[in-house]
């Protein structure tokens, strides 16, 4: 029987990506997003699209639900969507502090709530690979502060799951990569951009594809050992 993933951000860049490499993998793919027509462009053999908004926790709760009556259970966990809002301190209204959080944080959190009750029982170590950013540890680089935070976060919560469920054979890591290219660029002036791509080691941002390869690696048998673990990714930009 194939292994059950949900990927949330499925429609995103990184997303798309992610989701391409579990299929690859034999996974099933449930992506959630809030872009019901992304998801609906992503049509292929094994990816079942899911619109949710990732900021209602009730509407949260109601698509899991769904998801273990449809599918029985749920092997691997993807925590992926997220943004950057880019106003910086101290000119961060409460609303934005807040949209930050509820995204890149409490959304992740109440998956991560539900998808574990639907791990219960289930074959072999299962998996969940939060997508943080290096923006949470190098602080020399444009990230505003409630993003870092929001992220730093979700970290922490990565090793309290982590170290929560280990004995379950609940493997819980985060990916935190730099530079990535994609529709997050959009975010960023042009000036910012150039200057973040220039100081990439390898004089290029990253592609999707090179760190959704890392996903599949967590996802995969390989992975079954690894876990409390924040990996970085960001061809050795800021090594400390
Ligand atoms: N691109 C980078 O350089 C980079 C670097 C570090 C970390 N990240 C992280 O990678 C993850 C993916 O980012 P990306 O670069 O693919 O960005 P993206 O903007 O391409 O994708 C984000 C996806 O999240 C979805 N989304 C937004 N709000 C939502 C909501 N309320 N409910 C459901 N879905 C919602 C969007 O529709 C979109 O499909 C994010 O968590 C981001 O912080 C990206």
């Amino acid at each position: 029987m194939a292994r059950i993933a949900v990927v949330t951000g499925a429609a995103g860049g990184l997303g798309q990506a992610i989701t391409a490499r579990l299929l690859a993998d034999g996974l099933v793919v449930l992506g959630i997003d809030i872009d019901r027509a992304g998801l609906d462009r992503m049509a292929a053999p094994g990816f079942h699209p899911v619109v949710t908004d990732l900021t209602d926790p009730a509407a949260i709760a109601a698509t899991f639900a769904r998801i273990g009556q449809d599918h029985g259970g749920i092997d691997a966990l993807v925590n992926n969507a997220g943004t950057c809002f880019m106003s910086d301190f101290p000119h961060i209204p409460a609303d934005e502090l807040d949209r930050q959080m509820a995204l890149n944080f409490s959304g992740a959190f109440h998956c991560c709530q539900a998808a574990i009750a639907l791990m219960a029982g289930r074959e072999g170590v299962r998996k969940i690979v939060n997508i943080s950013s290096n923006g949470a540890y190098n602080f020399d680089v444009f990230d505003p502060p409630h993003y870092r935070a929001s992220k730093a976060a979700l970290d922490t919560l990565t090793k309290d799951l982590a170290r929560r469920y280990a004995r379950d054979r609940i493997a819980v890591n985060s990916i935190a990569p730099a530079m990535t290219e994609t529709p997050l660029f959009n975010v960023l002036t042009e000036d910012v951009l150039a200057r973040a791509i220039a100081a990439m080691p390898h004089g290029h941002a990253m592609q999707p594809a090179e760190i959704a390869a890392w996903v599949g690696f967590l996802v995969s048998a390989a992975g079954d050992i690894c876990s409390g673990n924040v990996i970085i990714l960001n061809q050795g930009r800021d090594v400390r």
